[in-house]
């Protein structure tokens, strides 16, 4: 398999495929801005490295790489819901949708300005998904979702991605400033405003903002801001989820959860996407880092 990609899809030694953890099949990346990684399961991106920086993404030590489960770091995708919003009658339907355990086909690969690009394509009951991904000195993301049926449909998205840190409590998070959020943990649904001031850390946060505004990850201990900047996506979500609850968690190690926080781009409920029969939306996401004092 991993030869008829490469002889199919192989961008020279920039964009090459073999076997990564679990056997699973990855897309490896080297250039000379960036190394990174992307898993066919999941359509996942497990790694962006740009040069002259330190790992972006983050990965737990836990994490699983089986062809049923999702992989815990870098950027699950989230479809066609978010959490446990699924639907009524589908109980037992897992958390975040089927995108993540899905096996996404490659459509197509190529050289970019600055970089390689990714083409993944999979489909999930009546919809169609694109995921664009382009790998440099920033990381282009693009998620288009085509609605396959010959009725109206809506969705739930998001781009899970999980940054590593310094050192949890000593990062700020601006751009959220006076958004109303929806306030999540232990199971509460309350809505509330984010002041004026930068969102800080000192206790479980699960939040879904209400914000189509970039996002700045200000992390002074790593000496890094990281840029993330949205177009068509009304939701950003921020989660950390504390010592108990990452202890309950099987594919996340005890002592893990103060070197990540996962911002995550998405169209949430009540922002969640209505297509009509043949529609397409695409939701985007750029991610930049730049060193800080
Ligand atoms: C976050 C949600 O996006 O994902 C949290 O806001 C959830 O509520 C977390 O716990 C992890 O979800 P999962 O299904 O990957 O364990």
């Amino acid at each position: 398999m991993n030869q008829d990609l490469n002889a199919k899809f192989a961008v020279g030694e920039a964009l090459t495929f073999s076997p990564g953890e679990g056997g699973l099949t990855r897309a490896v990346i080297q250039t000379p801005a960036c190394r990174a990684e992307v898993y066919l399961h999941g359509g996942h991106i497990t790694r962006w490295q740009p040069a002259g920086h330190d790992e972006v993404l983050w990965l737990s030590q836990r994490a699983n790489f089986l062809y049923d489960m999702p992989i815990r770091g870098g950027i699950p995708i989230c479809f066609p819901w978010f959490a446990g919003n699924k639907p009524a009658d589908r109980p037992n339907a897992p958390s975040h949708g089927y995108a993540r355990t899905q096996n996404w086909q490659v459509a197509d690969t190529r050289h970019t300005g600055q970089g390689v690009g990714i083409i993944l394509a999979t489909t999930i009951e009546d919809y169609g998904l694109t995921y664009h991904a382009e790998f440099g000195e920033a990381l282009h993301l693009s998620l288009t979702v085509t609605n396959n049926a010959d009725q109206p449909q809506t969705f739930e998205e998001a781009l899970h991605t999980y940054f590593t840190v310094s050192q949890i409590k000593g990062i700020q998070v601006t751009g959220l400033e006076g958004a109303e959020y929806l306030h999540t943990v232990g199971g509460a649904n309350t809505l509330h405003t984010q002041g004026d001031t930068p969102l800080t850390f000192d206790q479980e946060t699960d939040r879904v903002y209400r914000s189509d505004a970039a996002v700045m990850l200000h992390d002074p201990g790593l000496g890094r801001d990281i840029h993330i900047i949205k177009g068509d996506s009304q939701s950003t979500v921020v989660w950390n989820p504390w010592m108990d609850k990452a202890a309950a968690m099987s594919d996340f190690g005890d002592d893990e959860w103060p070197g990540m926080v996962c911002i995550e781009s998405g169209n949430i409920t009540p922002h969640a996407v209505k297509l009509q029969a043949n529609e397409s939306h695409t939701m985007t996401t750029t991610i930049r880092v730049e060193n800080c004092t």
